[in-house]
């Protein structure tokens, strides 16, 4: 589904219909639909990606503030349940310490998100880990580059 179909509100309603009836709950839809940390951070302070065994990758873009997690982003490639985890992700770290947001597990993700159906739930551990990973890389001295090594 291409965004201009997402932002047309009859269309906006089916998808809507469509996921309810797939299993998701209404909090997710709404990230998906919204997708309020979708994009990219032009100075980020870290940019990690990871690709999911299902084949799909995100990118995050980390803005930080000494130990805060003043703002972050995810390009996501991939299914409802990621775009979803992902965007609850940011809304669970903006204004943490990066400790805090290194400890938040597929768990508090899925808390937010309320309902998505059960073969989705290894998206929300794509969108943990990718922010894990952001946040190692950061820790061990960095890197904005996409594709360093
Ligand atoms: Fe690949 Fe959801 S992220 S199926």
């Amino acid at each position: 589904m291409s965004p201009e179909q997402i932002t047309n509100p009859a269309k906006a309603e089916g998808l809507q219909d469509m996921l309810a009836s797939a299993g998701y709950s209404e909090t997710a839809i709404s990230y998906y639909i919204r997708k309020p940390y979708m994009g990219s951070i032009p100075d980020a302070d870290q940019v990690s990606d990871m690709t999911g065994s299902c084949g799909d990758t995100m990118s995050i873009y980390l803005k930080l503030d000494g130990d805060i997690v003043t703002d972050a982003k995810y390009q996501v490639m991939g299914c409802a349940g990621a775009v979803s985890a992902a965007m609850a992700a940011v809304d669970l770290i903006r204004g943490k310490t990066l400790d805090y947001a290194r400890s938040l597990n597929d768990g508090d993700v899925f808390k937010v998100l309320q309902k998505i159906p059960e073969k989705k739930h290894h998206c929300i551990q794509l969108a943990v880990k990718t922010l894990h990973k952001a946040l190692d890389e950061y820790k061990n001295g960095g890197c904005r580059d996409r594709n360093p090594h």
